[in-house]
């Protein structure tokens, strides 16, 4: 068994393992001289080589226990036809929501059009680094995705007063995305993905009465359905206040925290394993304050099982030998 499944499955406290959110990113030179020459992100994702060659970057370069996979969760919406870019230091842009075509999209035509991500999957999970370690899928949860699908980009940090207002075309997306996202996740696992991670990014845009609606019973059809493949599920709810309701809910295999909540309270409230929570501005610091920021996360979790990770993406600025540091540093403890 791996070290994320002895965690997961076993709920073993001792040697914990650590990957990190984008850790496959912008941070690395050698991720950097790629996308020079691949302007076209979405391309980029949908290269079975060069995803799979950026997949195993950072596990050349650290010991890390699981690859994820390069891709995005947009690439779900791109699949059903609606358009998405990239812009620089803007972000993703989606085109305009076409219900009707949206609609039309069937199971051969979503596949057809993401197959590079499951070529790119089956060939990184044949790699001899892949040894005894996980290799994560993931998508994004049908709440974040229908953010993008409507907002057309990110909402910072409300949503806009109009985004409610066409019910009809919500709970027709709600569905279509139930539908295609347990598509996505099931060629996934059959092409080699040994751990599903779903992002909800937008979570803590919503108010409790919400949560239900949007996050709850869409998430939980989700998470079941995973869970009926044979493979653990990683959630992130990021943002969301209630950590504690969202587990006794949904009941994911793991839960990730963000870097705002307290580990003390998820270590007191929560019984599932705990995942990530690490501030990732402290990669951008010093080692003495990494040290300590690490050792926390790792005394407050130490009876508990606990897979290392932070509270969101790497950011661009950070600088490998930090990482370097961090990996080392949860490994030798
Ligand atoms: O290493 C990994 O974690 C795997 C790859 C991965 C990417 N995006 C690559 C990426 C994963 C798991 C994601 C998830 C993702 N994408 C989320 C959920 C996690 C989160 O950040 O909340 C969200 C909301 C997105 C949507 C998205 N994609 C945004 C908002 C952006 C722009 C901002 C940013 O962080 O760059 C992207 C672009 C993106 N996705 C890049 C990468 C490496 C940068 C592309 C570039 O090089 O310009």
């Amino acid at each position: 068994m791996t070290p994320i499944l002895r965690t997961i499955i076993n709920k073993e406290t001792t040697n914990t393992p650590i990957w990190l959110m984008r850790q496959a990113g912008r941070y690395l030179p050698e991720f950097k001289d790629i996308r020079k020459l691949n302007p076209n992100f979405i391309n980029l994702c949908l290269d079975e080589n060069l995803s799979s060659e950026i997949t195993l970057q950072p596990l050349k370069r650290f010991k890390l226990d699981a690859a994820i996979i390069f891709s995005d969760i947009l690439m779900v919406p791109y699949g059903l036809s609606q358009k998405v870019e990239f812009k620089k230091d803007f972000g993703p842009q989606l085109g305009l929501l076409n219900l009707d075509e949206v609609s039309q999209i069937d199971e051969i035509d979503f596949i057809k059009k993401l197959y590079p991500i499951y070529k790119s999957i089956e060939k990184v999970s044949k790699h001899d680094l892949l040894k005894d370690k996980d290799l994560i899928g993931f998508t994004g949860a049908p709440w974040t995705l229908l953010v993008y699908m409507i907002n057309k980009h990110s909402p910072k940090k409300k949503l806009t007063k109009d985004f409610f207002k066409d019910d009809f075309l919500i709970n027709r997306i709600l569905v279509i995305l139930e539908k295609f996202l347990k598509l996505h996740i099931d060629h996934q696992v059959k092409n080699g993905a040994t751990v599903i991670q779903i992002f909800d990014s937008w979570a803590g845009l919503l108010d409790e009465k919400d949560l239900p609606n949007y996050v709850y019973v869409p998430t939980l059809n989700i998470v079941n359905y995973v869970k009926s493949l044979n493979i653990p599920v990683i959630c992130f709810p990021r943002g969301i206040k209630n950590y504690k309701n969202y587990c006794d809910i949904i009941k994911p295999d793991a839960v990730n925290i963000d870097y705002e909540t307290d580990p003390i309270s998820i270590v007191k409230e929560i019984n599932i394993p705990v995942q990530g929570g690490l501030d990732p501005k402290i990669l951008l610091t010093d080692t003495e304050n990494l040290k300590k920021e690490t050792s926390r996360y790792l005394e407050i979790f130490k009876d508990h099982p606990y897979i290392f990770n932070l509270g969101h993406g790497i950011l661009p600025e950070t600088d490998p030998g930090m990482v370097d540091y961090l990996v080392k540093m949860v490994k030798d403890y």
